[in-house]
């Protein structure tokens, strides 16, 4: 069915902070199997300043804190970044945590080369359009400081909910509230222009299951 929605990405955060109110720590309070991932990457190139996009209630910011980076959680749901920040006073871990309401769709309010490694995990394949998945790596590419690392994730074509639901065009479709864009192999490419391509790794998350890549590109020193 072809969805009747003007503004999506608004839309799409009303329906993000109903669903963190209703479920608090939904995603659960382990990291994800990226951020482990992530983490060790940011460590081996040695960094200390991560900024992760689109963290939600935090299950993978707290561990990079907890694993001694100094964390920016960033996301345009208060109610999520509210929970990632009760968690963090909880364990100890509020010097190290940062929370920045922000939506992807505007400039990141932070200074160029402030970032040693920034982790994005299922915040591109939200409901951005692809010019604007261009833009918000655009933005990454300013904050991060030359030779730091971008690890993302993103559903791609291959999932089971692309192709069904809800119709938004430019490859996004919805479920259950859900508008997801889906990543065919040449967005992925088109995004690593200018960048070092280290690993495009896929894997598999949650029940459905969810069928997604992660992407490790590097800046050139
Ligand atoms: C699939 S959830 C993943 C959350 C978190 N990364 C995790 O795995 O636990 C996507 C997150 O992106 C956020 N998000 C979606 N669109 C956004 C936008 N335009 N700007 C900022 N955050 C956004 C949502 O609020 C949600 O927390």
């Amino acid at each position: 069915m072809q969805a009747d929605s003007p503004d999506l990405a608004a839309a799409q955060r009303a329906h993000w902070q109903r669903t963190y109110d209703a479920h608090p720590a939904m995603y659960g309070q382990e990291p994800s199997a990226p951020a482990r991932y992530a983490a060790a990457a940011f460590r081996a190139a040695g960094a200390r300043d991560v900024l992760e996009l689109g963290a939600g209630h935090g299950r993978d910011a707290l561990h990079f804190a907890r694993e001694g980076f100094a964390v920016r959680a960033a996301d345009f749901s208060a109610s999520g970044l509210a929970q990632l920040r009760r968690t963090a006073v909880a364990q100890g871990l509020a010097e190290r945590v940062t929370c920045l309401a922000h939506d992807v769709r505007t400039p990141l309010p932070l200074p160029d080369s402030s970032a040693d490694g920034v982790f994005a995990h299922m915040l591109l394949c939200m409901a951005l359009s692809t010019a604007e998945i261009h833009t918000v790596v655009d933005e990454v590419r300013h904050v991060l400081r030359p030779g730091g690392t971008f690890v993302y994730t993103v559903r791609h074509t291959g999932d089971a909910h692309y192709g069904s639901g809800l119709v938004h065009g430019d490859d996004i479709y919805e479920h259950d509230g859900f508008a997801v864009h889906f990543f065919p192999r040449r967005l992925v490419d088109a995004l690593a222009d200018g960048w070092q391509l280290e690993e495009v790794h896929a894997f598999e998350e949650g029940d459905l299951p969810r069928r997604l890549w992660r992407v490790t590109q590097r800046l050139p020193q």
